[in-house]
C-alpha cells in the first residue's frame, strides 16, 4: 500500500526520480507525474488503465509558468486565467513542442490549469516540471476526493500520496477551449457556465457529445459506480423497479414511500456547493451498501448543478462509447 503523509520533500524527491505521486487538488486528487518526461507519462496511463487516446491535464503553479509550455494565450483565456485561477479552470490552448505528444494524445492543444491547493502549489513551485496529471481513478470509474480514496483503488500501484483531505470543489474542473475564436466549455465543472459567461459572454457548450469524444471525460458512460444507478423520479423508479434495498440519493430532501436504510442526500440545505463536494464521496459509499440498485434524482440546473447532472447522468448510463 501507499504511504499517506503530508511531506512535500518526500513527493518532490519520487516525482524527481520519475515516480508518481497522488497529489490533492480542490477538485479532485490527481495522479501526477513529470509532464516533460514521456517515460514517466506512459506509467500514468498504465497505473490508470487508460486508453493512450485520452490526452492528460498538464498542472502548473502560476499563468508566466503556463507561458512555457503553451504557444499563445488568446485574450479571452488571460480574462479567465485572472478570474479562475489558481481554480478549477482548465484551459485547451496550442502546445510548445516541449510538452510530448504522448501528454495531449496527439492532438494540438494541451489542457493546462493551475489547481488551488496550497500543498500541490507549494509542490509545484518547488519542483522544475509541470505535472501531468488526470484524476486518480481506474479509467470509468468514480474520481477520488479523499487521498483513502486514492488508497483504496492505486494503493497497490503508487508509493506515496499527498494527503491534502477532502477536496473543496469535488467534482473535476471546467474544460475550455476556442474553435475560430468561439469559446466552447467541453466538460462542465467547478467554474459554472454563469461564471465564465460573466467574464467572457456567451460560450458554447459541448459537453455531451457521445460518438466523437474530444475530450474521453465527455464519452456517455463514465463515473461509474459499481451498483446500478438509476436517475429520474425516485417514487417513480421504485415502482418500476421494485427490489428488497434501495440505496436512495436525493438532492434536498427526504423521499417518503419508500423504506431505506440507505438513502443520502447531497445537501439538506439545497446548496449546490455543498452537493458537489458530496456527490463523488456518497456514489462511492453505495458501493459499500448491502443495497441492490440506487435510485438518484437531478439537482436543479443551475450553476454547479449543470456540471453534476452531468455526472449523474453518466453514472446512469450504460452506453459504451
Ligand atoms: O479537476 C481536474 O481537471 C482533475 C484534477 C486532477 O486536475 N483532472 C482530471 O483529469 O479530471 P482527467 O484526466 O480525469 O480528465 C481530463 C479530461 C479528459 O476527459 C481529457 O480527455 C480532457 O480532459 N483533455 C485533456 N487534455 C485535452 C486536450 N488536449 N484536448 C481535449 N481534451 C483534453
Ligand atoms: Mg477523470
Amino acid at each position: 500500500m501507499a504511504t499517506i503523509g503530508q511531506d512535500i520533500q518526500q513527493a518532490k524527491q519520487l516525482l524527481e526520480k520519475g515516480e508518481l505521486v497522488a497529489i490533492p487538488t480542490e477538485t479532485v486528487y490527481g495522479l501526477a507525474g513529470n509532464a516533460l518526461d514521456p517515460t514517466t507519462v506512459a506509467k500514468i496511463f498504465l497505473v490508470k488503465n487508460r486508453p493512450s487516446f485520452d490526452p492528460l491535464i498538464v498542472h502548473v503553479s502560476s499563468l508566466k509558468a503556463a507561458h512555457s509550455f503553451v504557444a499563445g494565450i488568446p485574450k479571452q483565456a488571460e480574462q479567465l486565467v485572472r478570474r479562475f485561477w489558481p481554480g478549477p479552470l482548465t484551459l485547451l490552448l496550442a502546445k510548445k513542442e516541449i510538452i510530448p505528444d504522448l501528454v495531449t494524445a496527439g492532438l494540438d492543444r494541451v489542457g493546462i490549469r493551475c489547481p488551488d491547493h496550497p500543498l500541490t502549489l507549494a509542490l509545484l513551485q518547488q519542483i522544475t516540471f509541470p505535472l501531468a496529471a488526470p484524476s486518480a481513478n481506474p479509467f470509468g470509474y468514480v474520481s477520488p476526493t479523499s487521498a483513502q480514496h486514492v488508497q483504496d483503488q492505486l494503493g497497490g500501484k503508487i508509493s506515496y500520496i499527498l494527503d491534502g483531505g477532502r477536496c473543496q470543489i469535488g467534482i473535476e474542473s471546467t474544460i475550455v477551449g476556442w474553435e475560430d475564436q468561439q469559446a466552447v466549455i467541453y466538460r462542465l465543472g467547478g467554474v459554472s457556465l454563469e461564471q465564465i459567461e460573466s467574464v467572457i459572454g456567451k460560450v458554447n457548450v459541448r459537453a455531451h457529445s457521445t460518438s466523437q469524444p474530444q475530450a474521453p471525460g465527455q464519452l456517455k458512460s463514465h463515473y461509474a459506480p459499481r451498483k446500478k444507478f438509476l436517475l429520474g423520479d425516485i417514487q417513480e423508479l421504485a415502482k418500476k423497479y421494485p427490489v428488497d434495498r434501495y440505496g436512495i440519493l436525493s438532492f434536498q430532501n427526504n423521499v417518503t414511500g419508500i423504506s431505506s436504510d440507505f438513502h443520502l442526500i447531497l445537501s439538506s440545505s439545497g446548496d449546490l456547493n455543498e452537493a458537489a463536494r458530496n456527490l463523488f464521496f456518497m456514489l462511492r459509499q453505495f458501493d459499500y451498501m448491502n443495497i441492490d440498485i440506487v435510485l438518484a434524482e437531478e439537482v436543479p440546473n443551475v450553476g454547479l448543478g449543470r456540471a453534476i447532472n452531468d455526472r449523474l447522468r453518466r453514472a446512469a448510463s450504460d452506453d459504451q462509447v
